[in-house]
């Protein structure tokens, strides 16, 4: 079934929020897209996008979100806010999304390893599970979407992107999940306007897509770069000590088989068949691999 015209709003507009723009506005389904930026963002979008309609707001006024939101009648927010935004920002979307009665899914800023179960860690990914408890709790119906790490960031992760070597902290031998920005952009517009937002693949539900399984080790031989094994806590090079410890941090979660979209936090074990057990909702699509991937 196709929804034509299915008016979309999307809050941010950066790394991951970009793909997903430029694949609702390329969408032959038509979806009427509007993109929120916060009031005084000086962020300006690629040109090719340069058309799309952007809405400065406040993530602080309930109230004018839902006045929006009916104004548009928008019937899916599809939120990509970063950390400063997971609670305030996205509190105030789901509060709004709610109270407009137009709004029938939220897609909450996930986008990476699974993080279901994440809440009672008390860790970085806490506060993504956090939002999804709260959306469970207002009755706000929402689609999760994990996409393990996103395929372009591979490179910086192994500190191969200025440098002749790959340095990986572990064995680099754990496989992971990879997906290209460009796929999981592809991937949104696809399930969110082609089927029923009513639809049981999509209500209160974890998408788990995966455009490749792979190891850091095989990613190091794809990039023609040497493999310097550290030890945790040893330096992966990184231009501030906040990143170091980012790339660490997600070289750890690989190393331990989180960043597999197939992973249970709550067990602590792969789900057999769950890894990128989502990507047959875009029946037909050739996923991007590393070395094939625009992104
Ligand atoms: N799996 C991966 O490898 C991976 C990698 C990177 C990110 N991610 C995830 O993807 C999601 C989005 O990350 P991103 O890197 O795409 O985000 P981003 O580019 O840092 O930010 C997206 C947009 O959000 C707006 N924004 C910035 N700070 C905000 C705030 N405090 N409150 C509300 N809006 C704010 C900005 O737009 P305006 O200036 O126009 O308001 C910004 O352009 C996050 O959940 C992140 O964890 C995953």
């Amino acid at each position: 079934m196709s929804a034509l015209n299915r008016s979309i709003a999307l809050a941010g507009a950066g790394a991951i929020g970009t793909h997903i723009l430029r694949a609702l506005l390329n969408h032959p389904n038509h979806p009427k897209v509007v993109v929120l930026t916060r009031r005084g963002s000086k962020k300006d979008l690629p040109s090719d996008l340069s058309s799309a309609t952007v809405i400065p707001v406040d993530y602080t006024d309930v109230a004018a979100l839902t006045a929006l939101f009916k104004e548009h009648s928008i019937e899916v927010v599809i939120s990509t806010v970063p950390a400063p935004g997971y609670v305030t920002a996205q509190h105030a979307l789901a509060d709004a999304a709610k109270a407009s009665g137009s709004v029938k899914l939220f897609v909450p800023s996930d986008w990476g390893v699974p993080t279901e179960g994440a809440k009672e860690e008390g860790n970085s990914l806490s506060v993504k599970d956090e939002v999804a408890e709260y959306l469970k709790s207002i009755g706000l119906p929402y689609t999760r979407i994990f996409t393990g790490l996103f395929m372009s960031f591979i490179p910086w992760v192994i500190g191969a992107d200025a440098e002749s070597s790959a340095y990986i902290q572990g064995t680099g031998k754990t496989p992971f999940t990879t997906t290209s920005e460009e796929d999981i952009g592809g991937f949104v517009a696809h399930v969110l306007t082609s089927l029923p937002l009513t639809s049981p693949d999509l209500v209160n539900t974890s998408l788990r897509i995966q455009g490749q399984k792979i190891t850091l080790q095989e990613c190091a031989r794809f990039l023609n770069k040497s493999i310097v094994l550290v030890a945790e806590g040893e330096s992966i090079p990184a231009k501030t000590d906040e990143e170091k410890h980012f790339k660490a941090l997600v070289q750890t979660l690989i190393e331990g088989g989180m960043t597999s979209t197939g992973w249970d936090r709550r067990t602590n074990r792969e789900i057999e068949g769950a890894a990128g057990s989502a990507n047959k909702l875009w029946e037909g699509h050739v996923w991007q691999t590393v070395g094939s991937s625009s992104a």
